[in-house]
């Protein structure tokens, strides 16, 4: 198994296994909600198309796509430990949210998610990442996952964009797995806190609809998902398998609770 080297809320490396079963074969892999990059990394294609809809993320992977050791030896300089420290990190923030995408605002964004509190990737509503310091006693410089995720990414193509426009890419001979941010796993949610969801219950049937549409023109369309009442209804089209996980449902950890993983396979 291969480890994305970036931590990701709602990463997929621990249910892989299960993902990979359901993705049949094909020439290209296209995922429109890449993140972290977990399937990209643990499936063999012979070409991805990559996307996200996190402009800085997609930079990131593209430096690392071009300039491979010599950016990963650039990193390396910020993880030493006198950057560790929270004037020098919330310093390095600012300089984050002030410079242009190019090789040090890639390293400062893997240097944030490896030094932010829990890996958090947060922004304000001007767009500044806004995640505070997270009092790691040492955090892992990736040094190895940067490399294995180099090497793969010959075979990749990465895109910034919303994934309509992703999977209107898709031909008879692709695959499209979909990992979008989940509903929240009580249906109500969404009428009481609407406004807190960047994902909203729109982009969910957006994505069933465009899902739906390339089923019909012989491309195979895997959805990740809670399994509820919300996904039931918005996949009634699709194969549905569900399994349990353990997953935590409040960050103070007091509640943790079994909300079944839903894939929805529509071919
Ligand atoms: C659950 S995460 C994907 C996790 C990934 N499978 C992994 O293993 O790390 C969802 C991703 O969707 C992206 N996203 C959110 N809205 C999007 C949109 N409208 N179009 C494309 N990507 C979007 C987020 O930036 C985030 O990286």
């Amino acid at each position: 198994m291969v480890r994305p080297f970036l931590k990701w809320a709602g990463g997929k490396y621990r249910l892989i296994d299960r993902i990979a079963a359901s993705l049949p074969p094909g020439k290209r892999l296209i995922e429109p909600f890449l993140g972290s990059g977990a399937v990209f990394l643990n499936t063999q294609y012979e070409r991805y198309l990559l996307a996200d809809i996190n402009p800085d993320l997609i930079h990131l992977y593209r430096t690392l796509q071009q300039e491979r050791s010599e950016f990963i030896e650039y990193c390396r300089e910020l993880f030493q430990p006198q950057w560790n420290r929270s004037e020098r990190y919330y310093e390095l923030r600012a300089e984050f949210n002030e410079i242009s995408p190019g090789i040090r605002k890639s390293a400062l964004f893997l240097y944030l998610n490896r030094h932010g509190y829990n890996g958090l990737c947060r922004y304000n509503l001007s767009g500044g990442f806004n995640v505070p310091f997270g009092k790691y006693k040492k955090p892992y410089f990736p040094a190895n996952e940067m490399l294995a995720f180099a090497d793969k990414a010959k075979r990749a193509t990465f895109i910034c964009a919303d994934f309509e426009s992703v999977m209107k890419r898709a031909r008879r001979d692709h695959v499209v797995y979909c990992d979008p941010p989940y509903v929240p796993i009580s249906p109500t949610a969404y009428f009481t806190s609407y406004a807190k969801h960047g994902f909203s219950l729109h982009d969910q049937e957006r994505l069933a609809f465009q899902a739906k549409r390339l089923a019909q023109r012989q491309v195979t369309v895997v959805i990740s998902n809670h399994e509820n009442e919300v996904t039931r209804a918005m996949y009634r089209d699709a194969k549905l398998v569900s399994f349990p996980v353990r997953r935590f449902i409040s960050c103070n950890g007091q509640q943790r609770g079994q909300a079944d993983e839903l894939l929805a396979i529509f071919s």
